[in-house]
């Protein structure tokens, strides 16, 4: 007697559902590739456990909480006041190669649960969710996860990230839990740990090879992780959008879906994982013309004048970033009324008439006329008191009746829920961008919420986003949240780029931008050379260790030009240009990250057949000489002749010797890179050597 089952297989991996017509499907898989062939029923091979109910409840996609399953749930229902336990007994399973669609059915209550899970171009499964009232009375949704999926036996450790501004995505790994593990965001924002996303280690998983899988989910909002031991001796993972008490109620006919969460399996290491990841994210994201265009070089005003500028302080600003090769100009924070501090303004967007006495149009067309792109900064959801957005209608501010309104940077929150709120936005934004020739809006939201909006803070966001994006499908998007305070899968559809942190001190971006890089792609990670000593740390760095870390990144300037010495502009202006010419290897192609000897570490983009390498030493090496450096991306290659470019970082004082060898470029076997290793120069604290490498064969 063979089961009959429903899988996908991605090349690497393979996720087989077990189907029954009377209840959710079984979990049976969800690992590295296999072939079930004729596989038995789970019932037939599970033997009764003590203390254990009589009727057996294995794992499913939608197990019954409450009636017999005691782990975590997909689906928490309440109605009347009392407890709602859903009873799928109706199942209908349908898939295709790439898809599984799951509809199930509790005919006493009318509950319908929808469940997908598409196999993504790339190698991804992405799952989705969607709850039904198809009964006569309301249901309350306190949960609904996007996922519900089990975690091997084999698995080892938990890879996450938390963050405050100024320093985001900080790498933790921990130990697979005894009990559980969660990571809940109660922000009102993704926050500055990242997209929410965990990478679950097996045993022995490296950056390069093993089992590894890495869940991210695609919401800007409150949501929750979760990775539970279960009494059989494996790890349960969960994931969703945490709702407000009372937020999502579902009259009859109503429905709601889960954000979609995506699920990379790889047998080969982090990387594979990230690779399907930066695979899911290329999908979502829409591009002006459909397609990425090279990524142009910003200069953005912020750091460079903060709020103190007009139109003749920007235009001088902007002819020394063309000068030095810019091609897109932002005007940041301090342009509209009343903008002269974090005091006053926002929410009333239109140009500072002392500051800009006509407009902000003369300088945008005296930007482009450089040739240059203009773009613009804006806080859209948010309001300062002292504003006449605020005084108007100060019940458009997030708010609960007769309680405190905490702001933060001495602003509100605008409650994006509210239609005429969203109307009031788009009406200002439009017309900003019918009037005057913007091709890029920066969109910051400075602070967490207080209290929560919720999931219709959340939609009401993507709605506003899309309307602009619709509108104005030329304009692209920056999102920002304090730098990287909202930086994820949710808002993709409506973004090009990424502030990544507030903090440009070139030593500490190393692990923010790798973490980025776990679930994002480096073509949309804003990487800038900021100022030196560097203003969120007061840390001085070289120019060129500067540009070299910022350099896989979409690159840009956060700084006065005309503020650094003829040397340092040249050798930025020189930057600049060899920005342009590798961007299209580094960008929309394959990146690889890995750790050498003595604290080095490095990244890899483009392909196996050509790639620029950074092998990136921030402390000064401890050992007498480097070791050779090993490449597992490279190990199928025949031969792969390589060349150092540069390196950038440590040019002053003692010089470091540049062995002859690398006067000319050097062939290697790819098995001899993978496993012996290339040959490092000796590299000083806070140096990079670039490397570029082409299979020769
Ligand atoms: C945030 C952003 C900065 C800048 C300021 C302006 O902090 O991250 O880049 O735009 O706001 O107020």
């Amino acid at each position: 007697m063979s089961a009959q089952l429903a899988s996908l297989h991605s090349g690497q991996a393979s996720l087989v559902l077990e189907c029954r017509n009377d209840g959710p499907p079984l979990w049976r898989h969800l690992g590295a590739q296999v072939e079930p062939l004729d596989l038995a029923p789970l019932a037939l091979g599970r033997t009764p456990a003590s203390f254990s109910l009589d009727e057996d409840v294995p794992f499913s996609t939608a197990p019954p909480s409450g009636l017999g399953w005691f782990g975590p749930t997909c689906l928490a229902l309440r109605q009347n006041g009392q407890r709602l336990v859903p009873v799928f007994a109706q199942a209908e399973v349908s898939q295709t190669e790439q898809t599984i669609r799951i509809v199930l059915s509790d005919p006493v209550s009318g509950v319908e649960l929808v469940q997908s899970i598409d196999l993504l171009a790339g190698g991804a499964f992405c799952f989705s969710a969607q709850v039904s009232n198809r009964g006569a009375a309301a249901v309350e949704v306190e949960w609904l996860a996007s996922a519900l999926f089990p975690l091997a036996a084999s698995s080892a450790a938990i890879v996450s990230w938390h963050g405050r501004h100024n320093a985001e995505l900080s790498e933790c790994t921990e130990p697979m839990p005894q009990q559980a593990w969660v990571r809940e965001g109660r922000r009102g924002i993704s926050g500055h740990g990242g997209p929410p996303g965990i990478v679950v280690l097996n045993e022995g998983a490296s950056h390069h090879a093993g089992l590894v899988h890495a869940l991210q989910l695609a919401w800007s909002g409150d949501s929750r992780i979760a990775v539970e031991r279960d009494d059989e001796g494996t790890w349960i993972a969960s994931a969703g959008a945490v709702f407000q008490p009372g937020e999502v109620v579902l009259g009859p006919g109503a429905s709601v879906s889960a954000p979609d969460a995506i699920l990379a399996v790889s047998t080969q290491g982090r990387n594979g994982a990230m690779a399907q990841h930066h695979a899911a994210m290329r999908q979502r994201l829409c591009w002006p013309t459909g397609t990425m265009r090279p990524r142009p070089v910003h200069l953005n005003s912020w750091e460079a004048c903060y709020f103190d500028h007009d139109e003749d302080r920007i235009v001088a600003l902007a002819q020394a970033a063309a000068e030095i090769g810019i091609e897109r100009f932002i005007l940041d924070d301090g342009w509209f009324r009343a903008r002269n501090d974090d005091r006053a303004g926002l929410g009333d967007w239109s140009a500072d008439p002392v500051k800009y006495p006509q407009g902000v149009k003369p300088l945008a067309e005296r930007v482009r006329a450089m040739g240059m792109e203009f773009g613009l900064w804006v806080e859209p959801e948010m309001v300062n008191p002292d504003s006449e957005l605020y005084r108007r209608h100060p019940d458009w501010a997030l708010h609960l009746p007769g309680r405190p309104q905490p702001t933060a940077r001495n602003q509100l929150v605008l409650n994006l829920g509210l239609p005429a709120v969203r109307d009031y936005l788009f009406a200002a934004l439009d017309a900003l961008l019918r009037e005057v020739p913007i091709s890029y809006l920066k969109w910051d939201h400075n602070r967490d919420l207080a209290p929560a909006g919720g999931q219709a803070q959340v939609l009401g966001t993507y709605d506003l986003l899309a309307r602009l994006r619709a509108a104005h499908p030329d304009v692209e998007i920056e999102g920002c949240a304090g730098g990287g305070g909202r930086s994820d899968a949710g808002l993709i559809p409506f973004v090009h780029r990424f502030w990544t942190s507030d903090n440009i001190d070139a030593v500490s971006r190393v692990p923010v931008q790798r973490g980025f890089q776990a679930f994002l792609p480096p073509e949309i990670m804003g990487a800038h050379v900021g100022a030196s000593p560097a203003h969120a740390t007061g840390r001085s760095q070289s120019m060129g260790f500067r540009a070299a870390v910022a350099m896989p990144g979409h690159f840009g300037v956060e700084l006065d030009p005309r503020e650094l010495n003829a040397e340092d502009r040249a050798e930025l202006a020189d930057w600049i240009a060899v920005y342009k010419s590798w961007r299209p290897l580094l960008h929309g192609q394959s990146t690889w990250l890995g750790e050498g000897p003595d604290g080095l570490v490095w990244q890899a983009a483009g392909t196996t057949q050509e790639f620029l390498l950074f092998a990136i030493q921030v402390a000064p090496q401890k050992n007498r000489r480097p070791q050779p450096l090993r490449l597992p991306f490279v190990a199928d290659a025949k031969s792969c002749t390589i060349e150092l470019l540069r390196i950038a970082g440590g040019e002053r004082g003692h010089a470091a010797h540049r062995p002859a060898l690398y006067d000319a470029a050097q062939t290697f076997s790819g098995s001899w890179l993978a496993h012996a290793g290339l040959p490092l120069p000796p590299l000083k604290g806070e140096s990079v050597a670039i490397f570029h490498g082409r299979n020769s064969a």
